[in-house]
Formats: C-alpha cells, structure tokens, sequence
C-alpha cells in the first residue's frame, strides 16, 4: 500500500510557529513517524510539504501515476480558499482524508469553511499532531489496497 501525506503553507514552520496552537513538534518529527507507522504495516508512506499551491498540485498528479492508494493532506491555509487544490484531488480520484492540528471550529469563523471537506473520506481537527497518526492507521486499516 502507498500512502502519500501532504502538508501546504507554512507547515515547515512546525515547532516554532504558534506553538501555543500547533504544539511543539517539528514537521519533521511528524513525518519520520509516519513513515515508521506505515512500515511497520508493510506500506510505504512519502511525504511532501510546500509553500506553493503550484507544487501541491503537480504533487497530486504525480500521486496518480505513481499508484498511490490514499492521501493525507493538511491543506493549511489552501483549506479555505483553493478550488484549484479540490479539483486536483477530485482529478486524480485518490481518496484523501483532511487533518488539522487545530479545532478549524473553535478559531475564527472563516476557518469553518473548507473547499475540501465533503469530498474526503473523512477530517480530523483539533486532534493535535495526534491527527497525522490517526489519519495514517485509518489508511492503513480502511482504504483499499489497488495493487491487491
Ligand atoms: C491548519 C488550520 C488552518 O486554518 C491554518 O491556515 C493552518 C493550519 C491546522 O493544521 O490546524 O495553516 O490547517
């Protein structure tokens, strides 16, 4: 199984940025966890963060002919506004789930609004950097296998 997690704008700040909202772990600690979580099941999980919607989007194609079988993706900022970021998941027809480290809910009222939500399989918010790893077991124990 390949799963594929995607983190957008300044995510690569994790540790330093508002810690008081994201907490103190690195972008970094996130990722090399999350490879370990899926070898330890046997998949293979890379990883990808980038400031630029462009890249994100590339990304995503790439995702397809790559066989990916799902996504997790923290959209960041691009949540709210990037039709061009719902299109590229729905171009591709991977399953995704949406994660955030903050409650979206609980913070201003523009960050209710997500141009992704009711096309991911799921979303997980407020769960801290918990998320990731929740969002990767749901992959791993959920979301089909296509080369199986
Ligand atoms: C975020 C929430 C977004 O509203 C914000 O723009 C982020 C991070 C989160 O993980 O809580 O950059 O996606």
């Amino acid at each position: 199984k390949k799963i594929l997690l995607l983190n957008g704008p300044n995510l690569n700040l994790l540790g330093t940025r508002e810690p008081q909202i994201y907490g103190t772990e690195t972008l970094s600690d996130i990722e090399s966890r999350c490879v370990a979580q899926a070898s330890a099941s046997g998949a293979t999980l890379s990883f990808f963060q980038t400031n630029h919607e462009g890249a994100l989007i590339d990304r995503i194609h790439a995702a397809r002919l790559e066989g990916v079988d799902a996504i997790v993706i923290n959209p960041a900022a691009f949540t709210h506004y990037s039709i061009a970021l719902r299109d590229a998941l729905l171009g591709v027809n991977i399953p995704f789930v949406e994660i955030h480290i903050s409650n979206v809910h609980a913070r201003e009222e523009w960050r209710n609004k997500s141009w992704l939500s009711d096309k991911a399989v799921g979303v997980i918010c407020g769960l801290g950097t918990y998320g990731y790893k929740a969002a990767v077991e749901f992959c791993l124990e959920h979301l089909k296998d296509k080369a199986k």
